[in-house]
């Protein structure tokens, strides 16, 4: 409640991109401090990997793996860094970050803005190093390179998992951000096949996960699932924003128009992401770990998650909403 009377003071007033940046320095230097004591660490061992408990930080909030340990201090049991591209590159131009108040929404158009691949590799390597950062279970989330054409896709991705998969706890490949044009079409299964195994071929031992749009298909969502146990990954994680705009948007249709193209996020997601949740648990039965986020608000949101069939849930929006107090209120539904 707290927080969100200064969010409604402070940061509404601010540009939102400037409003994060703020909020990320604060987190990185460990100058923001979760009140609520966590009391119900519930170890869960998915993919091979031991999480403290089963509710993480989504990838997009934490791009460049600058403030994995301030953000471990607020209560998330993993974070998912990125989206890493192997090239660095400057993202969209700004603005392009905007919030839906009246809905607890973001929408966003940053377009893979990070410091490329060998220069996230070093800095995991130097948290690896230290103990704070040597169990810490972070998933690294890596994308395609803006200025790479479609067809070189393969030996993008597969950069990019050769540098950051030593010091990954789990690998995301993601083909479902609507910012870089043309990355979605990478879903369809005669695209994905080839970055898929490629990318597993380098990656070893580290469990590999492919991340999906919501605004995918029921039999694309099928086929996804049906390729990524062909290829033997450890998960699939459901799902991204969507370019969709509901009409349960409560916002003014100039408030959702002013915002402009880009990935929705928040509670309007939710229903939408839970549906691709359960069918892909029915499609892959205990075959596959499954990492539910989209619209996660609420513990009760988390509950349902998990009761949809989601091994971990993560979620960013509700913690832009929610504050420092969030991560651990999410957390103590896992157990
Ligand atoms: C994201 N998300 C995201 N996902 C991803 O795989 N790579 C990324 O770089 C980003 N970047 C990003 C930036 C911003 C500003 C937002 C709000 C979101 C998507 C995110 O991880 C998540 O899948 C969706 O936001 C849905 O979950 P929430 O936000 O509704 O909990």
């Amino acid at each position: 409640m707290v927080y969100r009377a200064f969010f409604d003071t402070v940061f509404s007033r601010m540009d939102p991109e400037k409003a994060h940046e703020r909020a990320f320095s604060a987190i990185r230097a460990g100058r923001v401090l979760s009140p609520v004591v966590r009391t119900t660490d519930a170890p869960r061992t998915v993919m091979g990997i031991e999480f403290p408990h089963r509710f993480g930080l989504a990838a997009g909030f934490d791009k460049n793996a600058a403030a994995v340990p301030g953000l471990l201090a607020l209560g998330f049991g993993h974070v998912e860094v990125g989206t890493v591209t192997a090239q660095a590159q400057p993202g969209n131009p700004r603005p392009r970050l905007f919030r839906l108040v009246a809905d607890d929404a973001i929408v966003n158009r940053m377009g893979f803005n990070n410091v490329g691949a060998a220069e996230v590799a070093s800095r995991l390597h130097r948290l690896r190093g230290r103990r704070v950062g040597r169990d810490a279970v972070i998933g690294v989330n890596i994308g395609k390179t803006k200025l790479v054409e479609p067809q070189d896709a393969v030996a993008d991705y597969v950069e990019s998992a050769r540098l950051l998969a030593p010091f990954a706890s789990y690998l995301v490949v993601n083909v479902s951000s609507p910012n870089t044009p043309g990355l979605r079409d990478l879903q369809a299964v005669d695209q994905l096949g080839p970055i898929l195994s490629a990318v597993k071929d380098v990656c070893g031992q580290v469990p590999l996960v492919v991340k999906i749009a919501p605004d995918l298909a029921n039999d694309d969502v099928e086929a996804v699932a049906d390729l990524a146990l062909d290829l033997g990954l450890a998960g699939i994680s459901a799902t991204n924003t969507t370019i969709a705009r509901p009409s349960s948007l409560r916002s003014d249709r100039s408030a959702v128009d002013a915002a402009g193209a880009g990935g929705l996020s928040g509670p309007v997601l939710a229903e939408r992401a839970t549906d691709v949740l359960a069918q892909l648990r029915s499609r892959v039965g205990d075959r596959l770990a499954l990492i539910g986020v989209g619209g996660v608000t609420t513990p009760e949101d988390v509950r349902a998650r998990l009761d949809a069939g989601a091994d971990l849930v993560q979620g960013y929006t509700g913690f832009v909403y929610g504050g420092p107090a969030w991560p651990s209120r999410m957390a103590a539904a896992t157990a």
